[in-house]
């Protein structure tokens, strides 16, 4: 019987990741746990607790004490926050890691862990179009060089201790239950918001520049069925590329007029614009397609469909 923990369960991956392993693993064995509050449903469902990722005594009690089997670590500074405070951001994504993989090799009862890399350990040098699973690996932000370190440090577990630890390197993610926050690709999830609420949005990015995404639900879907596949038939040591479709900030704002005509959109880049530039456009997934046999199912017309009809419904629910 699995028993799963999940750091980072009130955050944008976090509130539905826990609710699908709950359906799955039953809801009494899937462990919430957050700095912050979790939305209701995570607090009615299940066990929720306050704990904090870098308190590695209160962790492994925690873990021991619950005869946890399975860690999702899922809490992170995202890239856009991390230029604001790089060495606070780089000690919180790095101590956090190590304490979830020192607590990995001490407690043998842990079998798996998943743990989220980013397209941000790509750089300049990476090819920008369909990036390779292996390539030129020279990030520019703090967030990307704390997730390459990380791939290397997981590696270097699994390797050294023979540790089960599995990883995609995430994309955008685009969802409607839980805001990202701090994010370079936090966009594509804030211009249905605004377009919904206020028929209106200032990008911090550029019309054109066209960045990887992945709508929640597939994001899901991929991140158990990597965790469900037998570990003999992954051929990825490190992280997995994983992609959706790519999209720019103008493309949203057409498909996003099919609902609402009179949509303005208007560019004021930011930094956060170049970190976008120094990312891969476009991502070569094959690898994970074909090792864990999925395919994403959201289009940008699906994802818009659901998008606005869910930002909708919440706007009538808080409008009440
Ligand atoms: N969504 C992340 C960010 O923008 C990328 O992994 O920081």
């Amino acid at each position: 019987m699995e028993r799963i923990l999940i750091i980072g369960a009130s955050g944008q991956i976090g509130s539905e990741l826990t609710l699908e392993l709950r359906s799955i693993y039953g809801n009494e064995n899937v462990y919430a746990t957050d700095v912050k509050e979790a939305p209701p449903d995570i607090k009615e469902s299940g066990p929720f607790q306050l704990l904090d990722v870098m308190d590695d005594k209160h962790l492994i009690h925690f873990v021991i004490r619950n005869k946890i089997t399975q860690i999702y670590h899922l809490a992170a500074v995202l890239s856009g926050n991390a230029e604001k405070l790089p060495t606070q951001a780089w000690h919180i994504n790095m101590n956090s890691l190590m304490n979830i993989l020192e607590i990995a090799r001490l407690v043998e009862e842990i079998k798996r862990v998943f743990w989220p890399s980013s397209i941000a350990v790509f750089g300049k040098t990476t090819p920008r179009n369909n990036s390779p699973q292996l390539s030129v690996m020279e990030p520019s932000t703090v967030y990307g060089i704390s997730k390459l370190a990380g791939e290397r440090w997981c590696e270097y577990y699994s390797h050294r201790y023979n540790i089960d630890i599995r990883s995609l390197r995430y994309p955008g993610l685009i969802s409607f239950k839980t805001e990202p926050g701090g994010g370079t690709t936090d966009w594509a999830v804030e211009i249905y918001y605004d377009a919904v609420n206020k028929g209106k949005y200032t990008c911090f990015i550029e019309s054109s520049r066209a960045m990887p995404m992945l709508f929640m639900h597939d994001a899901i879907q991929a991140t158990v069925k990597l965790m469900e596949t037998d570990r003999s038939k992954l051929t990825c040591q490190t992280s997995y590329n994983i992609t959706g479709l790519s999209i720019s900030p103008g493309q949203v704002a057409d498909d996003i007029r099919r609902y609402i005509p009179g949509f303005r959109i208007d560019y004021k880049p930011d930094f956060r614009n170049s970190i976008a530039e120094s990312w891969p456009q476009s991502i070569d997934d094959s690898i994970v397609r074909t090792d864990i046999d999925w395919e994403p199912s959201f289009d940008l017309k699906k994802i818009t469909d659901v998008m606005v009809k869910e930002v909708t419904k919440k706007k009538s629910v808080i409008g009440n």
